[in-house]
């Protein structure tokens, strides 16, 4: 049987969604535990608050709450799902998948479902996974999701990450056009970064034990400054690669959409790519960095400034190191 290969299918995004828990935690909040301030806070990360789930919920409990928030505003059918992908960094737990434990909480089944650790730029992974997916024809409705309860792993005491960090959920529904949808992506992965970066414990290496536990293994740490040039670095540069790679350039770009993790990093990577300030979107200010929720968020909550048509570039950067741009025009 021969293959038409003139019928090239796209992916693109037929629907968005997110969730963010009630809960807040503020700058003032963090004054009264670790030496800081608010002032401090703003003028050298951007951010103001964060949502802090729940004890006793978990990272899917936001992704459902994020899937339904999708499915009620754009009145999808949850049954037609095939394929869902979560991206995150704190899966409810090691097994089974956060994925698998999503479908038994929304009642499916027969769908393939997985996830993806590629920290802060898990969403871009798994958006370029389902994306990948729907252009096989194989499977025709996925669900991207990128969900995180890092404030599970954060020190409330340690003032270089407890005020950076919130939880989140957004979601997006992927579907096979005609027409161009999700474009392309360089996503990139190098291994040097783990030690400025990294909760080490509660894997294969460091296992839960007691002396984990003394140790604060099973927090986040990082190295903030040796982190935040290499994020600008390597976003910038990735974002100029993607464009040149599809015979684009930054004025072309409707929206850029960066990972939420510093304000200045934001700033900066706008400024080394040489894009219109407005044409950035931000939301920082009022979740701080929410892992893999950070895009998906950030675009949920701008959606009504987006034309149909729209050239988006999403930029991300995270633990690993791992990083990537991604293009795609707004369909919705
Ligand atoms: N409140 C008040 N003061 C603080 C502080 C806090 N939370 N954290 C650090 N300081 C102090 C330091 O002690 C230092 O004081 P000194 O000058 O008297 O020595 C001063 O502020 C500057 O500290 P520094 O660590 O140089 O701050 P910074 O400008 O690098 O900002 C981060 C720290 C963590 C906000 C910043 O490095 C960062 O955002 N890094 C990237 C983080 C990131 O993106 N992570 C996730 C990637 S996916």
């Amino acid at each position: 049987m021969e293959i038409n290969l003139t019928k090239k299918i796209y992916a693109h995004i037929s629907a968005i969604g997110g969730y963010v828990p009630e809960n807040k935690r503020t700058n003032h909040d963090l004054e009264l535990i670790t030496d800081t301030s608010d002032e401090w806070i703003v003028k050298r990360t951007g951010i103001k608050e964060r949502r802090i789930l729940e004890e006793g919920l978990a990272t899917s409990d936001m992704a459902v709450n994020a899937i339904k928030n999708l499915i009620e505003t754009y009145n999808k059918d949850i049954n037609d799902v095939d394929a869902i992908i979560v991206a995150t960094s704190t899966p409810d737990m090691l097994m089974p998948s956060t994925a698998n434990i999503i479908c038994g909480k929304l009642g499916i089944e027969n769908v393939w479902a997985f996830d993806i650790n590629a920290a802060c730029s898990g969403f871009l992974y798994a958006l370029d996974m389902g994306a990948s997916l729907v252009e096989t024809n194989r499977y025709k409705n996925v669900l991207v999701v990128g969900a995180d309860k890092i404030s599970a792993y954060v020190n409330i005491n340690d003032r270089s990450t407890n005020i950076l960090f919130g939880d989140g959920a957004g979601v997006v529904w992927l579907e096979p056009t005609k027409e161009i949808g999700v474009i392309d992506a360089l996503l990139l992965s190098n291994g040097t970064g783990k030690e400025f970066l990294n909760i080490e414990g509660g894997g294969s290496l460091y296992p839960p034990s007691q002396d984990s536990l003394e140790k604060e293994k099973t927090y986040i740490k990082q190295d903030g400054k040796v982190v935040f040039k290499n994020a600008i670095n390597a976003m910038s540069h990735t974002c100029l690669d993607v464009l040149d790679k599809n015979n684009l350039s930054v004025s072309d770009i409707n929206w850029l959409v960066p990972h939420q993790a510093n304000k200045r990093i934001i700033d900066a990577v706008g400024k080394e790519i040489n894009i219109e300030e407005n044409k950035t979107l931000i939301n920082i200010e009022h979740y701080g960095n929410t892992i893999a929720a950070t895009i998906p968020l950030c675009i949920w909550e701008n959606s009504s400034k987006l034309k149909k048509g729209d050239l988006l570039m999403l930029t991300a950067f995270g633990a690993g190191f791992s990083w990537g741009a991604s293009l795609l025009r707004w369909t919705i």
